[in-house]
């Protein structure tokens, strides 16, 4: 096999929790007159939750000292938290829940290769939470997507060198990721028309053929 792990974004590759994310924070920049649109949330995706708040003031009016920003983030991860509770094992297609089953059974590692603090949580509402070989997120890394050390950490849980490894991202900040860790990648919605990956797939089985 060319790669014998695959690494997945979690938000927006194995689960959808942009709907979460955007409520919750247009909360937050409604409480502070802030412009907030779907847009802009699209620029928030595989970006940490500070560097996406920032994004988020560029249009406030003001300057906020760094302790404010962490209050206010913190309370948009209460609202989100709350909302993820919604999520169960109905939010995890069959089609991501069939393919993931079938790339182990060919031999495949499998692992998560996360920006959010929050992937265990959600892993564990839609049922996959003793699933991965290795979950690499926000709570292990210093610096966030488009930096590779997310992808470069789940490698390493996994002790699989990067060339080994196949990425799969919905975000342009994550395919940029993999190229400078130097793993091939597969772009899935969103990304694909950045043509920055080594694969577009049209659907998330489509992993399967790049495996053969
Ligand atoms: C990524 C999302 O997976 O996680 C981003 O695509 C988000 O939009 C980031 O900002 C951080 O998430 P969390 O759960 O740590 O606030
Ligand atoms: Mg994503």
């Amino acid at each position: 096999m060319k790669y014998e792990a695959i690494i997945f974004d979690l938000d927006g590759v194995i689960c959808h929790t942009d709907k979460y994310h955007y409520e919750a924070w247009k909360a937050i920049a409604d409480k502070l007159n802030i412009e907030f649109n779907e847009t802009i949330n699209n620029r928030l995706r595989g970006v940490s939750r500070m560097e996406s708040f920032n994004i988020i003031l560029e249009k406030y009016d003001g300057v906020m000292s760094e302790k404010k920003k962490l209050k206010y983030a913190e309370e948009k991860n209460d609202i989100y938290k709350e909302l993820l509770k919604n999520m169960s094992e109905k939010d995890l297609s069959k089609e991501v829940r069939e393919t993931l089953t079938e790339l182990r059974n060919k031999g495949a590692k499998l692992a998560i290769g996360s920006s959010s603090k929050n992937a265990k949580f959600i892993l564990n509402q839609i049922g996959l939470g003793d699933f991965f070989d290795a979950i690499s997120d926000g709570n292990n890394i210093t610096k966030s997507k488009p930096d590779p050390e997310v992808f470069l950490k789940a490698a390493e849980y996994l002790n699989l060198p990067a060339e080994k490894c196949l990425v799969v991202e919905d975000a342009v900040a994550g395919l940029e990721a993999a190229i400078d860790g130097k793993m091939d990648s597969s772009a899935i919605g969103d990304a694909v028309s950045s043509g920055k990956a080594t694969y577009n797939l049209d659907s998330f089985k489509d992993l399967l053929s790049i495996l053969n």
